[in-house]
Order: C-alpha cells, then sequence, then structure tokens
C-alpha cells in the first residue's frame, strides 16, 4: 500500500486551503472569458471571473532553470489558478535587466497583484521603486529584501519566505546527529568543504554561517578546507567536489551544500572518487528534492533540509488573495523548514 507522502499530504491541504478560502470569499461564478497572455513562457489561464474574486497575477521567477523554483512556480500556478485568477508567469533567465522588462510589461498590462522572486536581492529597491507609483502590491518571495525596502512601500509590500538561519542549523545538526558527529577521523576536527549557493542570497550565506555556527556551538572544532562558489547549480558543484576530493583526498570529513542540487552534483563525485557517504564522508543539502530524499532514503546522502515550497506558496498565494481583496497584510510570513533524516525521509518522497 503506498502512503501518502507529507509533501503530498503538505499540497493536499493546501489545495483544500485555498478552495476554502475560495468559498469563503465566495466562490464566484467562472463563466466569463479567461484572461490570456500569450508572450508568457508559462502561462496559466484560467476562468477569470469578472465578479468578485477576479484578478491578474503577474509573477515573475528569477530563473526557470532551478530546480527548487521550479517546484515553487508549479505550487503557486496551481494555487492561484485554483482561486480564479489570470496567472502569468514569466522566467527572469537570472538576469535583472530581463526581469525589469518583464516587470515593466506588467506594470503596462495593468495586473492587480505582482508576485517577484528577484533576480538581485539587492535590486528590490529598485524593483519597488519602479512599481510602487502604480500603487499596485508587492509580493516578493524566495530572496529576502532588506526590511528599509519593505518600509518604503508600506501596506503595499511584504516578503514570504523561510528564516535560511534554520536551514543552516539543522544541517549542523544533522552532522552532529551521526555516529562520528561530524570527526570520522576521530582528529578532534570536522574538516569540511562547503558549496555555496548565490553569494548575494541571503539564504546562501545564513546557511553556510548557521551549518558551522551548530557545529561551534555544540562545542566542536571546525576546519574549513575551500568554501566553492557553485550559484546553486548541480553541475558546477560537481566539478569543484570531484577538484576538491583530487586535491583534499581524505580529509574531507563533511561536504555541505546550500541546497540539494548542488549536493546531487557532490554526490555524483564523491561515488566517482570512490567515497561512501556514510561511511568515510558526510553529505547534506537543503530543499528536499525528490532526488535527495531518494538518495537520503537509500543512505547516500545524510540527510537533507525540506525547503517547504508547498507551504512558502501557499501562504503567497493567501497575501496575494489578501491584497486583491483589499485586506490587511502583514509584512513578514514565514515558513518552517524541516530536518530530512534517513528515518523519516521516505515520508518526504
Ligand atoms: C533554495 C535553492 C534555490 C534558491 C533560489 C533557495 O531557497 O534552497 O535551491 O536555488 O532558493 O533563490
Amino acid at each position: 500500500m503506498k502512503m501518502i507522502s507529507r509533501r503530498d499530504f503538505l499540497k493536499a491541504s493546501a489545495v483544500v486551503g485555498t478552495t476554502a478560502a475560495l468559498t469563503a470569499c465566495g466562490g464566484g461564478d467562472s463563466s466569463s472569458a479567461a484572461s490570456t497572455a500569450s508572450s508568457a513562457a508559462s502561462t496559466a489561464t484560467s476562468a477569470a471571473s469578472a465578479a468578485a474574486g477576479s484578478a491578474n497575477i503577474g509573477v515573475c521567477i528569477y530563473q526557470f532553470a532551478d530546480n527548487f523554483m521550479t517546484l515553487y512556480r508549479a505550487d503557486l500556478e496551481e494555487y492561484l489558478t485554483e482561486l480564479g485568477y489570470g496567472v502569468t508567469i514569466m522566467d527572469g533567465k537570472n538576469d535583472q535587466n530581463t526581469q525589469t522588462e518583464q516587470i515593466n510589461t506588467f506594470l503596462q498590462q495593468g495586473v492587480d497583484v505582482l508576485i517577484i522572486n528577484p533576480v538581485q536581492t539587492t535590486s528590490a529597491q529598485t524593483i519597488v521603486d519602479t512599481i510602487s507609483p502604480s500603487g499596485i502590491p508587492i509580493v516578493f518571495i524566495n530572496r529576502e529584501p532588506d526590511k528599509a525596502v519593505l518600509d518604503s512601500y508600506p501596506d503595499k509590500c511584504c516578503y514570504v519566505g523561510a528564516d535560511a538561519r534554520q536551514s543552516g542549523t539543522y544541517q549542523g545538526e544533522l552532522i552532529l546527529a551521526t555516529d562520528t558527529e561530524g570527526d570520522i577521523n576521530g582528529d578532534g576536527v570536522i574538516t569540511y568543504i562547503m558549496c555555496k549557493g548565490d553569494p548575494e542570497n541571503i539564504d546562501a550565506q545564513y546557511r553556510t554561517e548557521y551549518s558551522i555556527k551548530a557545529l561551534e556551538d555544540a562545542g566542536k572544532t571546525v576546519n574549513c578546507l575551500y568554501e566553492y562558489l557553485d550559484n546553486w547549480d548541480q553541475t558546477l558543484a560537481q566539478q569543484d567536489v570531484a577538484n576538491a576530493l583530487a586535491q583534499f583526498g581524505d580529509q574531507i570529513e563533511v561536504v555541505f551544500c546550500n541546497n540539494d542540487a548542488m549536493a546531487l552534483g557532490a554526490l555524483q563525485s564523491i561515488e566517482q572518487a570512490g567515497r561512501t557517504v556514510g561511511t568515510d564522508i558526510y553529505l547534506v543539502g537543503v530543499d528536499a528534492l525528490a532526488e535527495a530524499v531518494q538518495a537520503v532514503v537509500d543512505g547516500r546522502m545524510t540527510g537533507t533540509v525540506l525547503n517547504d515550497d508547498v507551504g512558502q506558496a501557499t501562504a503567497a498565494t493567501e497575501a496575494t488573495k489578501m491584497y486583491v481583496e483589499g485586506e490587511a497584510v502583514e509584512q513578514y510570513y514565514w515558513v518552517d523548514y524541516v530536518k530530512v533524516t534517513s528515518e523519516n525521509a521516505a515520508d518526504y518522497l
């Protein structure tokens, strides 16, 4: 008998949640024409009603070619469409100029709310300054802007995300929970390499810092051999970890990766180098991508941390709905991370 996984369960609850919310706001007549946006790389058109509840939402994703944001945008499309909204999702192609043009197009089209996953967090203020004259509310997602940016557009701008410090701490705790507490060779030092995401992204910064802080807070001595800038990318991490294993060999006891895409790249190189996770090396990531969770189930990854795309997309949808309906919206919505270990991994497949 196939058990329903926690991710499926979260998904089912989220759908029930949005349906309930839709019912609560009076449902709406789905007979009128759907809105369309033909130039969109991904366009979800629904039977958007002209009656209460109908709205057009523009979504800007920093890059479609990002495993985690692919899950997230599929959830967003589903939940927003479920509410009867017209949804247009654009691929920023990891280029801020491209994304800025897409935002300008949305402004010309006159969307009701913009959901923005900025390419560059440092451009968030410029993004707000571009949008604020129109009065269109903004839900920032996944890449946290400075609070001053949110403050500069009061009551019209919020952030939905997860506290990346928690994910870093959980990664450190996953290592502390191993048989050797991360010190495979028993020399009293945890020797590691770090594969980092985009360096200007707060998730990358906090995961790098807090994973190690968790070890130090537990009284461990650590030795960082190298921090690689792998930009959340599987192929870059695979190459860098292959080089690291060739250069440092058995000295490497732990490979920390700021996300699972990089951990999966690291895993390929670890296995190619004849090393065995759980025996002579440890490997942790973040996101709980299906392939990484399977690797945890199979004992090929030490653990990962669920970055709850379902919870975040649900919260972003709720915030959008509140803006559409003119309700008061908080400045921040936080969604918890969850540790995924060999004991609970099967629940997240
Ligand atoms: C995820 C990464 C993703 C990044 C995009 C992070 O929260 O863990 O996998 O690449 O967001 O901004």
